[in-house]
């Protein structure tokens, strides 16, 4: 009988601490610690990150293995985010792997995060029925920190064909949260708020750049303006206003999101479009792909709201697929707070 495959990942890039374990391409368990400490700030605190996760990383790690079932003796490598994030916080991760593969004497993996995210659809839970993408597709890959479309050939070989040249997606949304005086992330509070309101009853600008790359810095800029113009003559505006205003926002970031992807889906004659990252939440955006795919004859692939934010699900999977290739690296590699696809 062959040897089981068992590969445990860790990710700690942001603000969320967390442990997966995948058998044989199979999801055994998946622990994710996030961290209400940013909260009062309006955003995340590097420092107090990478503190709350030397807090968290043991824990969480053994949570994922006792749900898992498995021993740490059984484990065959160790995956973790490289990068790109905070570094305080990926050295928590980093740090942690490497002393745990040195002391079981197993292989190390280092996945990069953004290519996590896409391959989070490849996540294959037990006895579950999965719709997984077929190659090429492209993914809209869209967070707190990224705003990307790429060009996914294999689960080693993706290119990106257009990227923000300055906010991404889910910042714009949440500093356009912060002004309105929203708690901290504002994705999820714009999105509930926006189901009752009307989207066309406000218009923000967009932006005009050339080729496949977005813009959301002009967006913010505009939506600050408008606010201040229309609090000096009613300083209840935003109480009367908010779930229009939160429809009106989601659905220009959509707008902006989905023009693109339509762009290079067209140039590239790719109909396989898939979504990923934090934003990929988003119930505007999750209805705008189901329309393309009715209009376009897109075949779309949306992860489980479980696999859209930071999870060590996704980064156990990348794991895995670099473990079936062998590729492993060496115990003096340093993380890395910047790096592409
Ligand atoms: O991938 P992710 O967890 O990591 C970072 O890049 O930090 O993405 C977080 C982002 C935040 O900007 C958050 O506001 C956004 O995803 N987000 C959403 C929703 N849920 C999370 N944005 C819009 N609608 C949502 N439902």
């Amino acid at each position: 009988m062959e040897k089981d495959i068992i590969i445990l990942g860790i990710e700690s890039s942001c603000d969320d601490t967390s442990a997966a374990i995948i058998r044989n391409g199979v999801l055994l368990s998946n622990v994710v610690a996030s961290q209400a400490v940013h909260e009062s700030y309006g955003g995340v605190v590097p420092e107090l990150a990478s503190r709350a996760h030397q807090q968290n990383i043991v824990p969480v790690v053994h949570e994922a293995l006792k749900r898992a079932h498995i021993a740490k003796e059984e484990l065959s490598a160790v995956a973790f985010t490289r990068g790109p994030g905070l570094m305080g916080s990926l050295l928590v991760g980093v740090s942690f792997a490497k002393g745990l593969a040195r002391s079981l004497d197993i292989p190390m993996i280092d996945v990069n995060h953004l290519q996590a995210h896409v391959l989070a659809h490849f996540v294959k839970e037990m006895d579950e029925e999965t719709n997984q993408p077929q190659f090429p597709f492209l993914c809209l890959l869209v967070s707190g920190g990224n705003s990307q479309i790429i060009q996914v050939k294999a689960y080693n070989d993706m290119e990106v064909l257009g990227q923000t040249i300055d906010d991404a997606a889910g910042e714009a949304i949440d500093k356009c949260s912060k002004v309105m005086g929203f708690g901290y992330p504002g994705g999820p509070i714009i999105d509930r708020l926006a189901r009752k309101g009307n989207p066309k009853t406000f218009s923000f600008s967009k932006p005009h750049i050339a080729g496949y790359d977005y813009s959301f810095s002009g967006l913010k800029t505009s939506f600050l303006y408008s606010l201040r113009d229309w609090l000096k003559e009613d300083p209840d505006f935003i109480e009367k206003n908010k779930e229009d205003l939160a429809a009106s926002l989601e659905a220009t970031v959509v707008d902006i999101l989905m023009d693109k992807l339509r762009k290079v889906a067209k140039d590239r004659r790719i109909r396989n479009v898939a979504v990923a990252g934090g934003v990929s939440a988003n119930t505007g955006l999750r209805n705008a792909f189901h329309e393309y795919a009715q209009k376009y004859g897109w075949n779309i692939y949306i992860p489980k709201f479980s696999y859209t934010t930071d999870n060590a699900a996704m980064i156990a999977m990348a794991g895995y697929f670099k473990f079936m290739n062998r590729e492993f690296c060496s115990i003096d590699l340093p993380a890395y707070s910047r790096v592409s696809i």
